[in-house]
């Protein structure tokens, strides 16, 4: 019955605004956060915060070799991912408002993504004394191939070559100020739309998962795909538990097909 709602909400929107978490990108081979064995079921989140990565040369390295193994996985975008891009290219969907920094959204063609936690592919110099979490760099930025060839030719801290100080992938850390302008975007998306679905996300982290509120609180219908419940399912409109390749594929077919009888 869940995702035959869905396709009455999905034929009834012409303005639908997508947020994603982790979840979405799980199909793809990629490892989410807090299911069991994500990556803060292996690794320890304290360790991975913005003034950890500028105070300890360790911290910067296994982030570096993390980052390293994720890219060498050559992830590829899911159902899910192309679902999202067909309906944007379909003029249905708006934009996607992502915590996800794999990149895997553009990949599968959608084009108006917003990444309020940065994207793994850039580099970019965070200055050498950044305070109260927030970048102070000089300007330089990369692709990350750089930082991966200077740490292949053993360089295991790369630092920045204008101005000597931290050099880090452009994702936002625990920690770490969130970047306004994408925030502001996301913001005005989830004011705009008048249906946010909000797929794959244990919605725990603040304050990206208080865009769906806001999004129900503009007045946008709310629907959660998630493989588990969450704490905002008391919020919303509509509940989905499954797997968002699955339910995203079906609920969009159902939504295609007009009634006959
Ligand atoms: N289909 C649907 N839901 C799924 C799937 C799937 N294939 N795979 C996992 N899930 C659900 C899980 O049930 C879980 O509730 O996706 C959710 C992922 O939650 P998290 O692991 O907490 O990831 P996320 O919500 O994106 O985390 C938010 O926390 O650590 C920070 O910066 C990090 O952006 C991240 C933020």
């Amino acid at each position: 019955m869940t995702v035959a709602e869905l396709a009455e909400h999905l034929r009834a929107s012409s303005r639908i605004a997508a947020f994603t978490g982790a979840g979405v990108s799980t199909e793809s081979g990629i490892p989410d956060f807090r299911s069991p064995g994500g990556v803060w079921t292996r690794y320890d989140p304290r360790d991975f915060t913005f003034d950890r990565y500028i105070s300890s040369a360790e911290v910067r390295h296994n982030s570096w070799k993390m980052r390293e193994e994720f890219m060498a996985a050559m992830p590829q975008p899911n159902r899910a991912h192309r679902v999202l891009a067909d309906l944007e290219a379909e003029g249905r969907l708006l934009g996607v408002i992502t915590q996800n920094i794999d990149g895997l959204h553009q990949d599968a063609g959608s084009r108006n993504v917003i990444e309020i936690h940065g994207n793994v592919r850039e580099v970019q110099c965070i200055g050498l004394f950044p305070k109260h979490g927030i970048p102070d760099g000089c300007g330089f930025t990369a692709h990350h191939d750089w930082a991966m060839e200077r740490i292949a030719g053993g360089d295991a801290d790369p630092d920045c070559p204008s101005c000597g100080g931290y050099v880090k992938t452009a994702t936002v850390s625990f920690g770490q100020a969130m970047p306004e302008g994408p925030m502001e975007q996301a913001s005005l998306l989830a004011e705009e739309c008048d249906l946010l679905l909000a797929i794959g996300s244990s919605l725990e982290v603040f304050p990206a998962a208080g865009i769906p509120l806001d999004a129900k609180a503009a007045g946008a219908r709310v629907v959660i795909i998630n493989r588990d419940p969450t704490d905002l399912d008391a919020f919303v409109d509509l509940v989905i538990n499954g797997e968002a390749g699955t339910v995203l594929t079906e609920a969009v077919r159902a939504a295609n097909t007009t009634s006959t009888d």
